[in-house]
């Protein structure tokens, strides 16, 4: 589906594209300032799942990554969403270190696993991994904000999640509080469909949050 649409746009010459493999944290060396009128997006949610996974025989076929260092550095450009990918050297954490609803999730998943006991060095970081997650979320919204032109809209597609220890992290609504004391404007968190979760018994939701940057 995804050939046949750009076979498609190769019809219109005047759209100009470009694919960037790059960091979404990390952007201003490949776009200009004032040059972004529109967002959309699916960002990873802090769900226990390795991005690099689902693509590395591609990765590897069309010659992204050869070696394991090379699996090591496409894994250090990710926003941080599960513990087989947090690295001594993080420091995403420190981005939302003012947020109490934050702090006092994290607080509550590692206070979950010391209650039930669980030790294994993966456990220990999950706590670690949501502060991640939200900094390097924080970063990314903080870096977007001199690349966008005043009334660029975003939207970013996000589910609320139960990895850890089955405690809700309602993703949209956080994102939501992180991007409005970055300055952007709420305009929406629009729900598009639930999921039931058979481990928690909930309807996990997933969200269409859609923001606005006045300038
Ligand atoms: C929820 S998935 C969405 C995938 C895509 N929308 C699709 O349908 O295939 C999140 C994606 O974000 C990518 N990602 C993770 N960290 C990133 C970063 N720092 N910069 C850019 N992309 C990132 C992951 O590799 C993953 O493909």
């Amino acid at each position: 589906m995804m050939v046949a649409d750009l076979q498609e746009c190769r019809a219109l010459r005047d759209t100009r594209s470009a694919v960037f493999l790059a960091d979404a944290r990390n952007m201003r060396r490949y776009m200009s300032p004032n040059s972004i009128d529109a967002i959309i997006t699916s960002p990873p949610y802090p769900n226990e799942k390795d991005y690099s996974r689902t693509t590395r025989l591609e990765s590897v076929l069309l010659g992204f990554m050869s070696s394991r260092e090379d699996l090591r550095k496409q894994k250090q450009q990710f926003i941080r969403s599960n513990t087989r990918g947090v690295y001594k050297a993080d420091e995403d954490h420190h981005w939302v270190q003012d947020i109490p609803r934050i702090q006092e999730l994290a607080n509550s998943i590692e206070a979950r696993r010391l209650e039930l006991g669980k030790t294994s060095g993966f456990e220990k970081q999950y706590a670690k991994v949501v502060r991640l997650y939200f900094g390097g979320m924080a970063r990314h919204l903080s870096e977007l904000r001199s690349l966008l032109r005043p009334g660029a809209k975003l939207a970013y597609v996000v589910g609320d999640q139960a990895s850890y220890f089955r405690i809700m992290i309602r993703t949209g609504q956080i994102l939501a509080e992180v991007a409005e004391r970055l300055g952007y404007e709420v305009m929406d968190i629009d729900l598009f469909r639930t999921r039931f979760s058979t481990a928690t018994k909930e309807h996990l939701r997933e969200e269409v949050l859609l923001l606005k940057w006045n300038g």
